[in-house]
This record gives C-alpha cells, structure tokens and sequence, in this order.
C-alpha cells in the first residue's frame, strides 16, 4: 500500500523528469535555431541559401524571356499572314464578323469593341482596355489562361516570334 508520501515522492519524481525533457527539447531547439556556429548551423545555411538562388533565378528568367517591345521591331508581317490562317476559321479582315469579331485594326483597338457581336462576359469586362501589342501578346499565348471565361476556342501560339509576326500581320491589316 502506497502511504501519502510515497506518493508524493513518486508524482515529484515524474514532474521532475518532465521538467528535464521539457528544458533539453527547448535547449536543443536553441541550439539548432540559433545556430552558433555548429555543423548543424552550417548545414542548414547552405541550404537555405540553395533555396533562396532557385526561387529567385525561375521567376526572373521567364519575366526577361519576352520583350515585346524588341521582338515587335524585328518581326515579319508577310510570314505573319502565314500564321493567321489558324485564326482564319474564326476571324476575317473584311469588317464581317463569323464564329469571331472581325479584326480590322484589333491593335489599339478597345476589347469587345464590335457593335453587335456577343462577347463573353470576360471580354466585355475589359472593353475599357485597348488591345496593345502587350495585350495581344499575352492572351495570344494562351488565352483561355489569360483571360478565364473568354469563349475563344483556341489553344494559344506558344512561340513568340510567330506571335510577333502575327501582331506584324494584322497591324498592316488595318
Ligand atoms: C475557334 C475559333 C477561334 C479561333 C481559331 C481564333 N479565335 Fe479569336 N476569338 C474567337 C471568339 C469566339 C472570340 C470572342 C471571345 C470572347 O468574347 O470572349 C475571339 C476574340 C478574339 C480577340 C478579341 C477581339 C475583340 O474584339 O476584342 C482577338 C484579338 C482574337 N480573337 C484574335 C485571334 C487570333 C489572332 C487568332 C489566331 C491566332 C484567333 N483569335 C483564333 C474565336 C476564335
């Protein structure tokens, strides 16, 4: 039979015990967050510094990767004309509209701006904006990613030059 003081004695030693694994768990966590010059305080900087390169480096490639400004100043118009029979099923350059609005002078014109054709939602949302190269250039990539909720059934032309060339096209298609 335990008497009081066993008891005692037997809660005070599992408290103590909690108290010393509680103390090593902070003292541990201390060392390793503050680091001090232990060779698991190199470790983990290293690493953080591999993290930091790799986040920094993805972003910045892909926002250089176009100047739309450079690429418009080179592009082709005549090999654009070629890339524009993709979108021929859809838009003429005659000022008739068919599964698409026409798109005579579409650049530095404002989005959703033919009277009469029943735009998305999407589109008409930005009929304050004009369409610029920039413009043209994004949602020609991939429009559905550029504009969510545009009817535009297209994929997108992924290489930049053809966009360039295309924008080239129908800027001399006014
Ligand atoms: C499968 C048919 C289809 C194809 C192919 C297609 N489009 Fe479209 N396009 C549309 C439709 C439909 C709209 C109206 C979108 C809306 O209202 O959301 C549209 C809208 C546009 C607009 C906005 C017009 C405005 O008045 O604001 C541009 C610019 C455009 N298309 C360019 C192109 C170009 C350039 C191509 C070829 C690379 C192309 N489209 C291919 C169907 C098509």
């Amino acid at each position: 039979m335990f008497d009081t003081m066993t008891m005692t004695k037997a809660v005070g030693a599992v408290c103590g015990s909690l108290l010393v694994l509680m103390l090593a768990g902070w003292a541990a966590d201390g060392l390793y967050t503050v680091g001090g010059g232990g060779h698991g305080a190199e470790g983990e900087i290293t690493q953080a510094y591999s993290i930091d390169t790799g986040a920094e480096e993805a972003p910045a490639e892909e926002a250089e990767a176009i100047d739309v400004a450079a690429l418009m100043a080179s592009a082709d118009a005549a090999a654009g004309e070629t890339v524009f029979r993709k979108c021929q099923a859809c838009h003429k350059l005659d000022g008739t509209d068919g599964v698409g609005p026409h798109l005579n002078g579409i650049v530095g014109r404002n989005h959703a701006a033919v009277a009469g054709y029943a735009y998305s939602d999407a589109m008409a949302a930005r009929s304050a904006e004009p369409w610029s190269h920039e413009a043209l250039f994004a949602f020609l990539e991939n429009p559905k990613r550029d504009m969510p909720g545009t009817k535009m059934a297209f994929a997108g032309l992924p290489s930049p030059d053809e966009r360039a060339n295309l924008i080239a096209f129908l800027e001399a298609n006014p």
